[in-house]
């Protein structure tokens, strides 16, 4: 980009200076035009984010455009501890940079006062690219996901939004980044301003470049071991992971953005279905806090994205979520339930049965059946599903050692 606007502007240049006839004055419109040319290009590059190997551009919201200065500021609101009622949880607390933005090993989450909710932490790293945020999808955006950890009783526990508002008001380093950024001080800095920033943190916070990437995308033979070659082809073949954990011809996010049942979780309430439901829809319509309701009772958890749309086609479905750096934030699926990548492989080997009874739920996903492969291709599986970590989230690398240190620019 840099050559592009250098050669764009010697070329203006020289048309100029060889014009014999060219006044004094026409040079000087052409040289200033080639000039806001370099200007504008520089702005841009200043403000643009790399999209790294494998993955398509990132959506940016028109009315929340990306700059340098306001995915500073996010983060420093992402770090921000005293957003929470204790003074000791912050969004990083959980979506951890060091643990590829999760809080890995624990099963579920633990907020304020030790308490634990019902769920795994998702990672942060490209979530700018999901249709919808949460395991079951009840938000829209990053901008409205951001608004729901800080006034969850068992997450952030704050009554309201109010303290995060005196505290960016008054803080004097809050005052001159929300100036810089949006222009505004005191009363006009609302929870607007504060989760559009958080969002552009976590629109920076992207990921490729994995050996899988730099193997299917960067012509690089050598990049995944025959190994993870072979359970790349299982991955897309005999294993059928592909069709909802998605890999496109030219970059792959390993997600559908779609709810299916897969047979987690919904083991356990298979019995209680019927009254749990008409419970849920009961409170729901008397106007329940569902954001609550699902994160801090586990069977109501379980109902999964019924809970939002009250489909019962949709109970004990989940968000596919996307494997990248899946190998650096064990254990796995909506309520940590798998330890490890081979557990995980053998449930889906397995056909999604509940281990105790080996019957499926009454739910289950079509797409979920047994698969007959053999320990090499289970293994061959797993191998390459460790060829997705981004170089960033590889233990011993520089970015894990500094923890929360990476450098977004
Ligand atoms: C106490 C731990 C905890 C804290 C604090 C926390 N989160 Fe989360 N986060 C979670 C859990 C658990 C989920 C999944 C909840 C669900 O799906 O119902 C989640 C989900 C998310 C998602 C959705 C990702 C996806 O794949 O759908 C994003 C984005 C996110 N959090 C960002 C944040 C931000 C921003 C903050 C601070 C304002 C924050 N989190 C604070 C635990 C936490
Ligand atoms: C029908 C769609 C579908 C198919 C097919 C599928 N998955 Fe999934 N995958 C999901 C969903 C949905 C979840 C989350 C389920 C939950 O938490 O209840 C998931 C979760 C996972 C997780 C856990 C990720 C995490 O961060 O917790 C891994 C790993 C995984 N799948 C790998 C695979 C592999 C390997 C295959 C092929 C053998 C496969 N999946 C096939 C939809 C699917």
């Amino acid at each position: 980009m840099h050559q592009d606007v250098r050669k764009r502007f010697t070329w203006l240049e020289s048309r100029a200076v060889l014009e014999p006839y060219a006044s004094n004055e026409k040079i000087m419109r052409v040289r200033l035009l080639g000039l806001c040319i370099l200007v504008a290009g520089l702005i841009a590059m200043a403000t643009a984010h790399a999209t790294p190997l494998g993955l398509p551009p990132i959506p940016i919201p028109a009315d929340n455009p990306q700059t340098a200065e306001k995915v500073r500021l996010g983060e420093k609101l992402f770090n921000d501890m005293r957003f929470s009622a204790t003074g000791t949880v912050s969004c990083a607390t959980c979506h951890d940079a060091a643990r590829a933005f999760t809080d890995s090993p624990l099963p579920t989450s633990v907020g304020i006062n030790g308490l634990t909710g019902t769920r795994n932490a998702p990672t942060v790293v490209n979530a700018a690219y999901l249709a919808r945020q949460f395991w079951d999808g009840r938000s829209p955006d990053l901008e409205d996901q951001a608004l729901h950890p800080f006034v969850n009783p068992i997450e952030m526990g704050l009554k309201n939004h109010d303290p995060i508002l005196k505290i960016v008001r008054t803080d004097s380093e809050y005052k001159e980044s929300f100036k810089t950024v949006f222009n505004k001080s005191g009363e006009q800095i609302t929870m607007k301003e504060v989760i559009q920033a958080i969002a552009s943190f976590e629109r920076a916070v992207v990921s490729g470049d994995s050996p899988f990437d730099r193997w299917r995308y960067g012509g690089d033979q050598t990049a995944m071991t025959p190994a993870q070659i072979r359970g790349f082809q299982v991955f897309i073949g005999q294993g059928r992971c592909v069709s909802c954990h998605i890999v496109e011809q030219t970059q792959a996010l390993f997600t559908d953005s779609r709810f299916h049942n897969i047979g987690i979780g919904i083991n356990a309430i298979q019995q209680d279905v019927a009254r749990l439901t008409s419970e849920f829809l009961k409170a729901k319509a008397q106007g329940a806090d569902v954001d609550l309701a699902v994160l801090s009772d586990k069977k109501t958890s379980e109902l999964g994205r019924f809970a939002v749309t009250n489909e019962f086609n949709m109970i004990g479905a989940f968000k596919t979520p996307t494997l990248r750096n899946v190998a650096v934030t064990a254990p796995y699926m909506h309520d940590g339930s798998l330890k490890t990548l081979t557990d995980v492989v053998i449930h889906y080997n397995s056909g999604g049965v509940d281990p105790k009874t080996g019957r499926a739920n009454d739910y289950l996903s079509g797409g979920i059946r047994p698969l007959m492969l053999n320990q090499q291709q289970i293994s061959d599986l797993v191998t390459f599903m460790e060829a997705l970590t981004s170089p960033e989230y590889e233990k011993g690398s520089k970015a894990v050692k500094d923890k929360g240190k990476l450098s977004y620019e």
